[in-house]
């Protein structure tokens, strides 16, 4: 990566040559006399690492200026007594009553003006001065007491910040935005320029005159909704920056945060983030209102791998079953749970965790899954939850290696923010079902992917898809053409390269940034009714998008039949110094997308497993140890994969000819060559 590479498991990590296993646990919720029984089933369990005061703000600072560290005190000596390391939260997540009480000028204001009320978590500006101060003030207290504690192996900044409380449009919010501006532009006049503001009588004369972009009566200037996007999300890692500068001068621990790689939090440019992480960990809960939640899944793990540079990284939060925030909580079929945190680990995760231990009897999560169920261990989730401990504890060997890619995706927040922006072509185009659907074609052509940021150093890889890539700089198109140049293969799909990074079009014909690359140029976007469907001449089903493609060097691969530019071309291939870029100008069906992305993986003559595909998933993950597939079967039949060696979840030994059962999942130290 071109940025700094985040260490996977710093010295003395816990999770080094082992895969760390645990969860949250919220002992404030439970009398005292539970927390032993906790720790002891927590070793039953085979837990090793255990994130504590998430959410403790109000029981260590009870009232302004008290402060009591008893409890505290007391489940980390208890944890350290059974082995178990301490995550341990800087609590900063949630602001106790008195707080907001005292200041209300905390609490986040929405896109219409309206002040949120304190009564559920995460209630405060992310730019307010007096939130700033009181938590930095509650981490430097929570370091200097448990800094050099030897239970405490991670800190864990916050919690998943940015998850509700990510655009404010306070005054405070206000004013950091206009400082947000001024360092990023300097004068007034490079912010007119930037966001077009000639449009609609929209002129700056001063810094001052500039808002958040709150609700209009008409659409909104959607270069200013860009960049309050980038300066909100810069304003929440300037939270997470601050309070790890407290933690580092008061405590030689590993910093992280929780990132939510998922399909309904965009907030947050985590490639702007990544750098700053002692070690990348990320949330992921099944999506059951998508329509393939497991490949979702697959997604998530692919791109918080790229994140991390290809290390390892941790899986900080899951659950066992059901969540208790969608319409309809699904819980996870038998064995379901045991194939996702495998597929977790095939994808780099040297670490799994679930939310959370104990199942509350309180509060608006109490239908949420939990290792130890309301039913207690008399309980299913009990027994898998136990009996994966002892799973982990057996393929230890595999913490540290590296999930072997060759091909990847282009992953870029602002593109995400844009496309699904007011204003555009088609409110049916979402960026993520564009990524998404590049994903599943790889998947389908059993090709493993790192999911990566636009800054990624690409030339590791043998193929590159860039889907829906939107907002792109100058430097991040140069460097995709010089990689097509120097011999890579790269797809890249519809309403790509369209506009720069203050989001104007750049003229001359679409996809603009890479027109060269592709040797093609539209003059037309013809975007199509939801659920029409256009028929390409190879027999393809295509929907959504169509344009009209003039050849400037590329040869057409195929055409549209029918729809609004019948004849012309809709898949393009370009020789390009000493490689090839192709270009789709239409959202391919699930089954043309697949064909094509086999046909790209043999040019690009990426290494695959036999056997393998979307539903029987066969990852590699080798480093110094030796090589390991995992394999999960999610079809209905017994399935084959193409490796031999052994799988150290049976001791038995694996062929070419082992059949998996459908569910099942196997781990196999491969035989050195
Ligand atoms: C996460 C959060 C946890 C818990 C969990 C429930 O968003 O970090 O505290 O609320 O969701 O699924």
């Amino acid at each position: 990566m071109s940025h700094s590479t985040p260490p996977s498991a710093p010295a003395g990590a816990p999770w080094r040559g082992a895969i760390a296993y645990g969860c949250d646990y919220n002992p404030e919720q439970w009398p005292r006399e539970v927390w032993e029984l906790d720790a002891d089933l927590m070793v039953e369990a085979g837990v090793t690492m255990v994130a504590v005061n998430i959410f403790g703000w109000a029981h260590i600072n009870p009232a302004d200026g008290v402060w009591d560290f008893e409890g505290l005190d007391a489940v980390l000596d208890l944890l350290h007594s059974r082995g178990i390391a301490v995550n341990l939260g800087t609590g900063t997540a949630s602001t106790p009553p008195w707080l907001t009480t005292a200041h209300p000028e905390i609490l986040p204001v929405m896109e219409d003006g309206t002040r949120r009320f304190p009564g559920g978590r995460q209630a405060w500006c992310p730019s307010s001065p007096e939130y700033r101060a009181r938590s930095l003030d509650l981490v430097a207290r929570v370091a200097d007491r448990y800094g050099d504690h030897p239970a405490v192996a991670l800190w864990h900044v916050s919690n998943e910040l940015g998850c509700h409380n990510a655009l404010c449009y306070c005054d405070h919010s206000a004013a950091a935005f206009r400082e947000w501006l001024r360092e990023r532009y300097a004068t007034i006049d490079a912010v007119n320029d930037a966001w077009g503001t000639s449009f609609w009588s929209q002129r700056y004369g001063a810094f001052d005159e500039i808002l958040p972009p709150l609700a209009t009566v008409s659409s909104r200037n959607p270069s200013q909704v860009l960049d309050f996007h980038r300066f909100s999300s810069d304003a929440l890692l300037a939270q997470y920056r601050a309070e790890q500068d407290v933690l580092r001068k008061k405590s030689s621990v590993p910093v992280t945060t929780n990132f939510m790689v998922t399909a309904h939090i965009r907030n947050l440019d985590y490639a702007q983030w990544a750098p700053h992480m002692d070690v990348i960990a990320n949330d992921h809960y099944l999506d059951h209102r998508l329509a393939d939640s497991e490949a979702e899944m697959h997604f998530s793990a692919d791109l918080t791998r790229g994140l991390a540079g290809g290390e390892p990284w941790l899986l900080m939060e899951t659950a066992v079953g059901a969540v208790n925030w969608q319409p309809l909580n699904s819980t996870r079929a038998p064995g379901e749970l045991r194939r996702h945190v495998f597929s977790h680990v095939a994808r780099g995760a040297d670490g799994i965790h679930f939310f959370q231990w104990r199942a509350s009897l309180q509060g608006s999560e109490k239908f949420h899954s939990a290792m130890l169920p309301h039913a207690g261990t008399q309980s299913r989730a009990w027994e898998e939850a136990r009996d994966l401990g002892s799973e982990l504890a057996a393929v230890g060997e595999l913490a540290g290696t590296r999930t072997e890619a060759h091909a990847a995706i282009i992953f870029d927040w602002p593109s995400w923010w844009a496309v699904d922006g007011e204003s555009v072509p088609s409110s049916h185009v979402r960026y993520l079902e564009q990524v998404h659907a590049a994903h599943a074609a790889m998947s389908a052509a059993g090709v493993t992917v790192d999911v990566v940021p636009a800054t990624a150093d690409l030339s590791r890889y043998s193929l590159v898809i860039a889907p829906a890539w939107h907002v792109v700089s100058d430097a991040a198109a140069g460097a995709l053409d010089e990689y097509v140049q120097g011999g890579g293969h790269a797809l890249v799909t519809f309403f790509s390269g369209v506009v720069d990074t203050h989001d104007r079009v750049r003229a001359g014909g679409y996809p603009g940034a890479f027109r060269d690359l592709l040797g093609v140029v539209v003059d037309e976007f013809a975007p199509l009714p939801q659920g029409d469907t256009v028929t390409l001449e190879s027999g393809a089903q295509a929907t959504l998008w169509s344009e009209r493609v003039t050849l400037r060097g590329a040869m057409a691969q195929d055409s549209f039949v029918d729809g609004p530019m019948a004849g012309g071309a809709a898949l393009t291939r370009h020789s390009y110094g000493a490689g090839t870029a192709w270009y789709c100008a239409t959202a391919l069906g699930p089954a043309a997308y697949a064909d094509l992305a086999r046909q790209l993986a043999d040019q690009a003559q990426i290494p695959r497993i036999g056997g393998a595909n979307a539903r029987v998933t066969a990852v590699r993950r080798s480093g110094e140890n030796g090589s390991y597939v995992v394999i999960a079967n999610s079809s209905s039949q017994p399935a084959c994969v193409d490796v031999r060696g052994t799988n150290l979840l049976t001791g038995q030994p694996w062929q070419p000819d082992t059949a998996l059962a459908s569910g099942d999942v196997a781990v196999v130290r491969e035989e050195a060559a």
